[in-house]
Protein backbone atom coordinates (compact mmCIF):
# COMPACT_ATOMS: atom_id res chain seq x y z
CA UNK A 1 0.00 0.00 0.00
CA UNK A 2 1.24 3.30 -0.76
CA UNK A 3 -0.22 6.59 1.23
CA UNK A 4 -0.06 9.74 -0.69
CA UNK A 5 0.05 12.56 2.02
CA UNK A 6 1.08 16.00 -0.25
CA UNK A 7 2.02 16.15 -3.57
CA UNK A 8 4.26 19.22 -3.84
CA UNK A 9 5.28 20.92 -7.19
CA UNK A 10 6.93 23.79 -7.81
CA UNK A 11 11.10 25.18 -8.23
CA UNK A 12 13.39 23.36 -6.41
CA UNK A 13 16.53 24.49 -5.61
CA UNK A 14 19.20 24.09 -2.78
CA UNK A 15 20.00 26.01 0.51
CA UNK A 16 23.44 25.15 2.61
CA UNK A 17 24.32 26.72 5.80
CA UNK A 18 27.38 26.18 8.18
CA UNK A 19 26.10 25.35 11.99
CA UNK A 20 28.85 24.85 14.69
CA UNK A 21 25.50 23.42 16.91
CA UNK A 22 24.59 26.91 18.04
CA UNK A 23 24.42 29.06 14.97
CA UNK A 24 24.16 28.67 11.51
CA UNK A 25 25.86 30.80 8.65
CA UNK A 26 24.38 30.60 5.33
CA UNK A 27 26.73 29.64 2.00
CA UNK A 28 25.51 31.30 -1.28
CA UNK A 29 22.16 29.71 -2.70
CA UNK A 30 22.69 27.14 -5.61
CA UNK A 31 20.16 25.20 -7.98
CA UNK A 32 20.91 21.67 -8.88
CA UNK A 33 19.21 19.78 -12.36
CA UNK A 34 18.89 16.54 -11.25
CA UNK A 35 17.40 14.45 -14.19
CA UNK A 36 19.48 13.07 -16.24
CA UNK A 37 18.17 14.63 -19.71
CA UNK A 38 17.74 18.31 -20.76
CA UNK A 39 14.37 19.83 -19.80
CA UNK A 40 14.26 18.26 -16.69
CA UNK A 41 13.37 14.69 -18.19
CA UNK A 42 14.48 11.30 -17.10
CA UNK A 43 15.26 9.29 -14.48
CA UNK A 44 16.85 11.75 -11.08
CA UNK A 45 20.79 11.39 -11.07
CA UNK A 46 22.84 12.37 -7.80
CA UNK A 47 22.95 15.78 -10.31
CA UNK A 48 23.64 16.55 -13.26
CA UNK A 49 25.31 20.34 -12.92
CA UNK A 50 24.24 23.16 -10.53
CA UNK A 51 25.42 26.66 -10.56
CA UNK A 52 25.29 29.31 -7.84
CA UNK A 53 23.83 32.22 -6.65
CA UNK A 54 19.96 31.74 -8.00
CA UNK A 55 17.74 34.08 -8.72
CA UNK A 56 14.81 31.86 -7.67
CA UNK A 57 16.00 32.10 -4.32
CA UNK A 58 15.72 35.91 -3.15
CA UNK A 59 16.69 37.62 -0.18
CA UNK A 60 13.31 37.37 1.27
CA UNK A 61 13.24 33.65 0.51
CA UNK A 62 16.68 33.35 1.92
CA UNK A 63 15.88 34.81 5.40
CA UNK A 64 12.38 32.40 5.07
CA UNK A 65 14.51 28.99 4.87
CA UNK A 66 17.40 30.63 7.24
CA UNK A 67 14.79 31.55 10.01
CA UNK A 68 11.79 28.92 9.44
CA UNK A 69 14.28 25.95 8.62
CA UNK A 70 17.56 26.11 9.39
CA UNK A 71 17.80 28.11 12.38
CA UNK A 72 14.82 26.15 13.93
CA UNK A 73 16.53 23.03 13.00
CA UNK A 74 19.86 24.18 14.82
CA UNK A 75 18.15 25.25 18.03
CA UNK A 76 15.99 22.64 18.33
CA UNK A 77 18.81 19.87 18.17
CA UNK A 78 20.95 22.09 20.19
CA UNK A 79 17.97 21.80 22.70
CA UNK A 80 17.61 17.97 22.30
CA UNK A 81 21.34 17.61 22.87
CA UNK A 82 22.39 16.33 19.90
CA UNK A 83 24.28 19.72 18.31
CA UNK A 84 24.45 19.06 14.89
CA UNK A 85 28.11 20.65 13.67
CA UNK A 86 28.53 21.17 9.91
CA UNK A 87 27.03 21.30 6.60
CA UNK A 88 23.32 21.46 6.61
CA UNK A 89 21.91 21.01 3.15
CA UNK A 90 18.12 21.43 2.32
CA UNK A 91 16.83 20.86 -0.37
CA UNK A 92 13.64 22.73 -0.82
CA UNK A 93 10.63 23.63 -3.06
CA UNK A 94 9.22 26.73 -3.87
CA UNK A 95 5.58 27.35 -4.86
CA UNK A 96 3.67 30.71 -4.12
CA UNK A 97 5.90 32.19 -2.13
CA UNK A 98 6.16 28.76 0.50
CA UNK A 99 9.00 27.24 1.01
CA UNK A 100 8.91 23.20 1.92
CA UNK A 101 11.51 20.59 2.70
CA UNK A 102 12.18 18.27 0.80
CA UNK A 103 14.99 16.36 2.04
CA UNK A 104 18.14 17.36 4.59
CA UNK A 105 21.74 16.55 3.85
CA UNK A 106 24.49 16.38 5.91
CA UNK A 107 26.85 17.45 3.43
CA UNK A 108 27.73 20.31 1.18
CA UNK A 109 25.76 19.01 -1.97
CA UNK A 110 27.20 17.61 -4.97
CA UNK A 111 27.52 19.47 -7.28
CA UNK A 112 25.69 22.16 -5.74
CA UNK A 113 29.69 22.30 -3.52
CA UNK A 114 31.50 23.13 -6.84
CA UNK A 115 29.91 26.60 -8.28
CA UNK A 116 29.89 27.90 -4.22
CA UNK A 117 33.38 26.96 -3.71
CA UNK A 118 34.13 29.14 -7.08
CA UNK A 119 32.58 32.18 -5.56
CA UNK A 120 34.25 31.78 -2.32
CA UNK A 121 36.85 34.91 -1.51
CA UNK A 122 36.55 33.74 1.97
CA UNK A 123 39.24 30.91 3.23
CA UNK A 124 36.75 28.05 3.37
CA UNK A 125 39.50 26.45 6.28
CA UNK A 126 38.48 29.47 8.88
CA UNK A 127 35.09 29.13 8.65
CA UNK A 128 35.22 25.07 8.80
CA UNK A 129 37.77 25.79 11.88
CA UNK A 130 35.41 28.27 13.80
CA UNK A 131 32.32 25.74 13.05
CA UNK A 132 34.80 22.98 14.76
CA UNK A 133 35.46 25.38 17.96
CA UNK A 134 31.99 26.64 18.39
CA UNK A 135 33.25 30.11 17.09
CA UNK A 136 31.14 30.77 14.13
CA UNK A 137 29.38 34.05 15.58
CA UNK A 138 32.87 35.66 15.74
CA UNK A 139 33.23 35.20 12.25
CA UNK A 140 32.36 38.30 9.47
CA UNK A 141 29.65 37.02 6.77
CA UNK A 142 31.28 35.08 4.22
CA UNK A 143 32.71 36.99 1.19
CA UNK A 144 31.13 35.77 -1.99
CA UNK A 145 32.55 36.60 -5.58
CA UNK A 146 29.46 38.82 -7.35
CA UNK A 147 29.85 36.47 -10.58
CA UNK A 148 27.99 33.51 -11.37
CA UNK A 149 29.44 29.90 -11.43
CA UNK A 150 28.01 26.97 -13.26
CA UNK A 151 28.96 23.75 -13.20
CA UNK A 152 28.33 21.02 -15.77
CA UNK A 153 28.44 17.12 -14.88
CA UNK A 154 30.08 15.15 -17.80
CA UNK A 155 28.88 11.80 -17.19
CA UNK A 156 28.85 8.46 -18.63
CA UNK A 157 26.59 6.85 -21.21
CA UNK A 158 24.26 4.60 -19.51
CA UNK A 159 24.71 6.88 -15.82
CA UNK A 160 22.36 6.47 -13.66
CA UNK A 161 22.03 2.88 -14.86
CA UNK A 162 25.05 0.56 -16.18
CA UNK A 163 27.99 2.57 -17.76
CA UNK A 164 31.36 1.91 -19.32
CA UNK A 165 34.38 2.53 -17.12
CA UNK A 166 38.27 2.81 -17.85
CA UNK A 167 37.53 4.66 -21.08
CA UNK A 168 40.60 7.50 -21.07
CA UNK A 169 40.00 11.09 -21.13
CA UNK A 170 41.48 13.78 -23.26
CA UNK A 171 41.58 17.47 -22.73
CA UNK A 172 42.28 17.56 -19.11
CA UNK A 173 45.72 19.51 -19.66
CA UNK A 174 43.88 22.88 -20.67
CA UNK A 175 43.80 25.49 -18.40
CA UNK A 176 42.25 28.50 -18.52
CA UNK A 177 41.70 31.34 -15.84
CA UNK A 178 37.67 31.18 -15.72
CA UNK A 179 37.15 27.69 -15.61
CA UNK A 180 38.53 24.27 -13.03
CA UNK A 181 37.66 21.13 -13.66
CA UNK A 182 36.47 19.14 -10.05
CA UNK A 183 37.18 15.42 -10.33
CA UNK A 184 34.69 12.77 -9.45
CA UNK A 185 34.58 9.46 -11.03
CA UNK A 186 38.30 8.89 -12.60
CA UNK A 187 41.63 7.36 -11.39
CA UNK A 188 44.80 7.43 -13.07
CA UNK A 189 46.65 4.49 -15.24
CA UNK A 190 50.27 4.91 -15.96
CA UNK A 191 50.22 8.77 -16.63
CA UNK A 192 46.65 8.64 -18.25
CA UNK A 193 43.13 9.13 -16.70
CA UNK A 194 40.79 6.46 -17.02
CA UNK A 195 37.22 7.21 -16.02
CA UNK A 196 36.33 5.28 -13.36
CA UNK A 197 32.10 6.16 -11.97
CA UNK A 198 28.96 7.60 -13.56
CA UNK A 199 29.68 11.22 -13.03
CA UNK A 200 33.23 11.75 -13.98
CA UNK A 201 33.93 15.47 -13.91
CA UNK A 202 32.25 18.41 -12.78
CA UNK A 203 33.48 21.16 -14.94
CA UNK A 204 32.94 24.63 -13.01
CA UNK A 205 33.54 28.02 -14.71
CA UNK A 206 32.96 31.57 -13.79
CA UNK A 207 31.61 34.23 -15.42
CA UNK A 208 30.09 38.32 -15.24
CA UNK A 209 26.77 36.89 -15.67
CA UNK A 210 24.92 33.61 -15.55
CA UNK A 211 25.03 33.70 -19.57
CA UNK A 212 28.42 34.39 -19.38
CA UNK A 213 29.24 31.59 -17.00
CA UNK A 214 27.26 29.05 -19.10
CA UNK A 215 29.25 29.37 -22.05
CA UNK A 216 32.21 29.57 -20.16
CA UNK A 217 31.47 26.19 -18.88
CA UNK A 218 30.26 24.65 -22.00
CA UNK A 219 32.87 25.85 -23.71
CA UNK A 220 35.75 24.04 -21.23
CA UNK A 221 33.37 20.96 -21.08
CA UNK A 222 33.72 20.88 -25.12
CA UNK A 223 37.25 20.75 -24.84
CA UNK A 224 37.38 16.98 -23.09
CA UNK A 225 36.37 14.02 -24.74
CA UNK A 226 36.26 10.43 -24.00
CA UNK A 227 34.23 7.94 -25.79
CA UNK A 228 31.39 7.65 -24.13
CA UNK A 229 31.05 11.02 -22.58
CA UNK A 230 27.37 12.51 -22.12
CA UNK A 231 26.41 15.64 -20.26
CA UNK A 232 23.19 17.93 -20.27
CA UNK A 233 23.36 20.86 -22.78
CA UNK A 234 20.71 22.68 -20.87
CA UNK A 235 22.68 23.36 -17.51
CA UNK A 236 22.01 26.94 -15.87
CA UNK A 237 19.13 27.54 -18.41
CA UNK A 238 16.21 27.34 -15.89
CA UNK A 239 17.55 30.22 -13.85
CA UNK A 240 18.31 32.42 -16.97
CA UNK A 241 13.83 32.77 -16.08
CA UNK A 242 14.04 34.54 -12.95
CA UNK A 243 16.81 37.17 -13.49
N1 LIG B 1 22.95 17.49 -5.50
C1 LIG B 1 22.17 16.82 -4.56
C2 LIG B 1 22.91 16.19 -3.49
O1 LIG B 1 24.10 16.40 -3.30
O2 LIG B 1 22.31 15.43 -2.78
Amino acid sequence: KIILEERIDGIEASYIALSDGSVAIPMATSQDHKRIYDDDKGPNTGGMGAYSPTAVIDDSMAEKIQNDIINKTVNSMKKENIPFKGFLYAGVMLKDGKQYVLEFNVRMGDPECQPIMMRMNSDLYEYVNACVDGNLSKMPSISWKKETAVCVVLASKGYPDSYPKNEEIFGLDFKDKNSFVFHAGTKRDDGRVLTNGGRVLGVTAIGDTLESAISNAYSRSEKISWQSKYYRKDIGKKGLAYL
